[in-house]
């Protein structure tokens, strides 16, 4: 059963089908945390470097060279779907190949010593008692994810770590997911326990969410735990049911990722608002339409039918996830026949959606996208992640790579003043342990 008709099933309020063709909703669950090792042959290069200078700091640092463990949790970018995780929806994210290294040893004493290599940071804490640190505030994406850990009864050991990274800070490409992914595959490497991923997963968002205190919906550790190389993840995030997407080829196709430079500004309390504006949308909504429990629940055609009932933010708001969701599954089938062409028209309507309907976007992603929309080689460009600020996706022919990096830094440049950070990625694996 394709994606769409899935939808569409979802919507008249059928069941969700039981047999699956082969390939499609894997609803996998079945990788573990921390215990599957992968060969430094098969690492890119960059990785394994980085690997070592971290395994080598942990050493100079700690004077460990006993049971040490490197993993990498890398960031991401989310193709298609914003906002929509937290409306029980669909989203199209990749894994990059911008990652977080974490390499830790084992204490005997109860102990958890951190060491931050980028901001030369440090703070430590005993896992008898986790609590916030207030003056390293990095730490607390690891203490909350070590908490939550040892609440479910999990053999959490003491540590030494140290770690670094090349996932842009307040960006949206959250290198918050990467720490709190990296923090318990390392966890689990060292207690030498197994943790399902999807379930590590949730205990890191939930660390998000009660520990550090953003609450943000599940997208971002989902694919930081669950990537696949060459592929986006399609992810239901009610049913917490995925499928691998098969990206274009490297060869033919780069996903470009373009910082506006602008620090995420106003995120916290605008995504909070937004996330209120949907809820009373389901509310009102559920007045004429008793089924739905989200705005998933609601077909366009329904949303048609009821929008004058809601107030008119409220329905800019609703009408964004509607139709968003709609472009997620569209985007799906579009990647799954090579249809590059509408997979970037729909970039695009997403985008404008953001834009005037959601109302998340802000003058430099404008900026950055519409240059992107006339830079040569543009398959599809849109603002990604929460808004107001950090970065947009673009999908480039690699031939003509060079040519829109140089194109939309001088075009951004010369209507901002400011010198944009530019990123050809590609999409790289889940968090995982690796062997150096
Ligand atoms: C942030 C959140 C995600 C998601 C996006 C918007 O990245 O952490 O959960 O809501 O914004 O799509």
């Amino acid at each position: 059963m394709s994606a769409g008709s899935w939808l569409q099933a979802q919507q008249k309020g059928l069941e969700k089908p039981g047999a699956c063709a082969a390939g499609s909703w894997l609803g996998c669950t079945a990788s573990s945390a921390g215990q599957k090792r992968e060969t430094g042959g098969e690492l890119m290069a960059d990785t394994l470097r980085r690997a070592q200078q971290v395994r080598d700091k942990l050493i100079e640092t700690f004077g460990d060279s006993e049971e040490v463990v490197v993993i990498k949790a890398p960031g991401r970018v989310n193709l298609i779907g914003e906002h929509t995780d937290y409306n029980d929806g669909f989203v199209l994210p990749a894994a990059v190949d911008r990652e977080i290294i974490m390499a830790a040893s084992p204490r005997d004493d109860g102990e958890v010593h951190l060491y931050a290599l980028d901001l030369d940071s440090r703070s430590s804490f005993s896992l008898s008692s986790i609590v916030r640190d207030e003056k390293a505030g990095w730490s607390n994406y690891i203490r909350g994810v070590l908490l939550l850990l040892k609440e479910r009864g999990l053999p959490v050991r003491g540590m030494n770590a140290v770690f670094s990274g090349d996932v842009p800070l307040g960006a949206g490409m959250s290198s918050s997911a990467a720490l709190e992914m990296a923090a318990g595959v390392t966890a689990a490497a060292v207690g030498k326990f197994a943790v399902d991923m999807v379930e590590l997963v949730k205990i890191a968002q939930a660390a998000e969410n009660n520990f550090v205190g953003v609450n943000c919906g599940i997208m971002d550790q989902f694919i930081s735990g669950l990537g696949k190389k060459g592929h986006a993840l399609f992810l239901d995030c009610r049913s917490l049911e995925y499928e691998l997407v098969p990206l274009p080829s490297s060869d033919e196709y780069k996903i470009v990722i373009a910082n506006t430079m602008v620090k995420r500004g106003l995120v916290n309390s605008a995504y909070n608002e937004r996330r209120r504006q949907c809820e009373m949308g389901v509310e009102i909504l559920r007045q004429y339409l008793p089924a739905i429990k989200a705005l998933r629940d609601v077909s366009p055609a329904d949303f048609a039918e009821h929008k004058d009932k809601l107030p008119p933010i409220v329905a800019k708001r609703c009408e964004h996830i509607v139709y968003e969701n709609q472009r997620v599954m569209e985007s799906v089938t579009a990647l799954q026949t090579g249809d590059v062409d509408t997979f970037g028209k729909l970039m695009r309507a997403s985008h404008e959606s953001l834009r005037d309907l959601y109302e998340v976007s802000c003058k430099e992603l404008d900026i950055m996208v519409e240059a992107a929309w006339e830079a040569p080689g543009t398959c599809g460009a849109r603002m990604t992640g929460a808004g107001f600020g950090g970065c947009t996706v673009n999908l480039v022919r690699a031939d003509k790579v060079n040519d829109f990096v140089a194109f939309v830094k001088a075009r951004y440049a010369e209507k901002t003043g400011v010198e944009p950070e530019i990123y050809v990625c590609e999409a790289e694996d889940g968090a995982k342990r690796l062997e150096v």
